[in-house]
């Protein structure tokens, strides 16, 4: 009799733990990974590089529009081995630290050097580009407040179809707003690897930490005379 009371219990107890496991699975949704393995994390410093070698290019980086001086574009940097300027990451509403796929994010960028803009160098997504027919993704965005005044600033990070991870515009921070849902590639079409909503896939990156001895090195061997 105790035998199988114990039994029971343990049953019990087993199925208790899957329910509560599978609750938990199903809860959120997968966390993103950096080049290590490693959870990617708010406030921690990554370079978004290409996770296409060869004629992908290298990271992702603030550019300067032909248009405009500020605020900054989101660009690409034409060679490989360029990892860009670091990023970090925001959750709209998780305090869980963990940056996790299809899940509302603000982007910043960590300027390396001193900017001649004094415009934010948080990610936002631009107003129509009527002459390009195009949406860029630019800079002087806010961070925080999710809501209907702050949806051009939320991005998500989505798995590619083959390897790394491709950013979107699609956010969910309003539930009563009409916006767009498109995937974010990269677009030659105004002289410069920009970033721009697309209607198709958009291009794979992935994320590599940037520790502070890398950045604190690039900043060495990039301080010269501010460029125009
Ligand atoms: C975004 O890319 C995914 C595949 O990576 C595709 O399934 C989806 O349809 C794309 N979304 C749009 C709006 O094109």
């Amino acid at each position: 009799m105790k035998m199988k009371i114990a039994r029971v219990s343990l049953l019990l107890f087993l199925s208790v733990a899957i329910l509560l496991g599978l609750a938990n699975a199903s809860d959120k949704p997968e966390p993103v990974l950096d080049t290590d393995g490693d959870e990617v994390r708010t406030g921690v410093e990554y370079f978004v590089v290409s996770a296409i070698w060869g004629a992908g290019g290298g990271g992702l980086a603030i550019g300067r529009s032909s248009k405009q001086p500020c605020p900054e574009i989101v660009v690409q940097n034409g060679r490989d081995i360029d990892n860009g300027i670091p990023v970090i990451f925001y959750n709209a509403y998780s305090s869980d630290g963990i940056v996790r796929l299809d899940t509302d994010v603000n982007i910043e960028f960590l300027p390396i050097r001193d900017r001649l803009c004094l415009t934010s160098t948080v990610w936002k997504l631009d107003n129509y580009d009527e002459s390009m027919g195009k949406w860029w993704v630019t800079t002087d965005g806010d961070i925080g407040n999710p809501g209907p005044s702050t949806l051009k600033n939320w991005f998500k990070i989505d798995k590619f179809t083959v390897i790394g991870y491709q950013f979107s515009f699609c956010p969910s921070v309003c539930y009563s707003c009409v916006t767009l849902c498109n995937n974010i590639t990269r677009d030659f079409s105004d002289g410069e690897l920009r970033l721009a909503l697309t209607k198709d896939q958009g291009w794979p990156w992935i994320f590599r930490k940037a520790t502070r001895s890398i950045t604190q090195d690039e900043k060495d061997s990039n301080s010269g005379p501010l460029q125009q």
